[in-house]
């Protein structure tokens, strides 16, 4: 475990309206996040919907591959352009008075052209966005280009190369479910961030607690990392230290990503935030593009499991709304076993006091003893 330590965090974080709009603005909004799968927009002029953290975007295949997204946003009178994802797209027409705007949001075309004061027409745009994709993943800034810097950088390199192995570009999406839950969306991300829940509300035998709390954790950067050995395995994952076979291992993607990975199978919790109180919350599951039967069998298996499991943590939510704002609700208290929640609400706080949530880990993360 890093010296982080326990640690203590005022209720307010996860219920104060200003706080959340100063959160979108200066957290949300200024990370690269994951929109969709590439897979889902594959050929040129698929374009993908998405919307989350209050805004809302649209994703367009190029011609040559690449990739165009601005703010779904008529300039005109300010309503979304695009309702819901296609195909074929060479432009984008507003229904409502037909403004026409390119894939990279500008505006092409305005009837009656001569009604309007020319200077507010000129060289008009709705905001366009920074788009990457790596692993089979669309990854957005909705602030646009140029705020987060490139996506590997902001990954980091030890992650980066930790998720490589899952080779999750050669996954395909075999399913996805979503929940929209009343809680802050941090408290999706801080229950996906521990392993300390695991005896009590998913009722994990007592032997493979005793083995997960060898678990090892770790941050670079703003992530998290975490390895849980599988059930049976500690030895073996002792003697070889090969954590991708042998254990779960997750990796919270600052600020709303967590990956849940298993040799068998990934998993993307992630949390959109919709309101300071409402949340969508997602659990993307990627599998091996495979025709053996046999594995995806156990694919298959394997994570009807893991989706029960989840809803556990979903429906433990609802007891969360159901006392956000009761004056008892004070702090909440932190383990040292928690400590990726903690080191997650430094960086989410060092984020809005301006800084670039980079410099947090303690000074001796790296020398901590670890299995990778
Ligand atoms: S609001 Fe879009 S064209 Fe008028
Ligand atoms: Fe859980």
């Amino acid at each position: 475990m890093p010296p982080i330590g326990p640690s203590t965090l005022d209720a307010d974080v996860y219920r104060d309206p200003q706080r959340y709009e100063l959160e979108r603005t200066s957290v949300l909004n200024n990370s690269w996040q994951i929109i969709c799968r590439s897979s889902q927009i594959a050929n040129p002029g698929d374009f993908h919907v998405w919307s989350g953290n209050g805004e809302n975007v649209v994703i367009t295949r190029r011609p040559d591959g690449g990739l165009a997204g601005f703010h779904n946003v008529c300039q005109h009178r300010g309503t979304r352009i695009v309702p819901e994802s296609g195909t074929g797209a060479r432009r984008f027409t507003c229904r409502w008075h037909n403004w026409a705007y390119d894939i990279h949001g500008r505006v092409t075309g305005v009837p009656d052209r001569p009604d309007f004061d020319r200077e507010a027409l000129k060289g008009l745009s709705s905001p366009t966005i920074d788009l990457e994709e790596w692993g089979g993943w669309v990854w957005a800034v909705l602030a646009g280009p140029g705020v987060a810097g490139p996506l590997l950088d902001w990954l980091g390199s030890e992650i980066a190369g930790e998720l490589s192995a899952y080779r999750m570009e050669e996954m395909r999406l075999a399913d996805k479910v979503e929940w929209e839950v009343d809680v802050n969306w941090k408290v999706c991300v801080d229950a996906f961030s521990e392993y300390y829940h695991a005896q009590a509300l998913h009722r994990i035998p007592a032997a493979d607690v005793k083995d997960a709390r060898q678990s090892t954790m770790d941050v670079f950067g703003r992530n998290g990392m975490m390895v849980v050995p599988l059930q049976g395995a500690l030895d073996d994952l002792r003697s070889t230290l090969d954590h991708n076979a042998l254990a779960i291992c997750n990796y919270n993607l600052f600020p709303t990503a967590v990956f849940n990975c298993h040799r068998v199978h990934t998993q993307l919790f992630r949390a959109v935030p919709l309101a300071v109180d409402k949340t969508r919350f997602e659990a993307w599951e990627l599998q091996y593009d495979t025709d053996d039967e046999e594995y995806n069998d156990s694919a298959e298996m394997h994570w009807e499991v893991v989706k029960a499991i989840v809803q556990e943590d979903v429906d433990e939510w609802t007891n969360v709304a159901a006392v956000a704002g009761s004056s008892a609700y004070r702090q909440n208290i932190f383990n040292e076993r928690e400590c990726l929640i903690t080191h997650f609400h430094r960086v989410c706080d060092d984020m809005l006091a301006g800084g670039n949530g980079l410099g947090l880990e303690p000074k001796h993360a790296r020398d901590s003893a670890t299995l990778h």
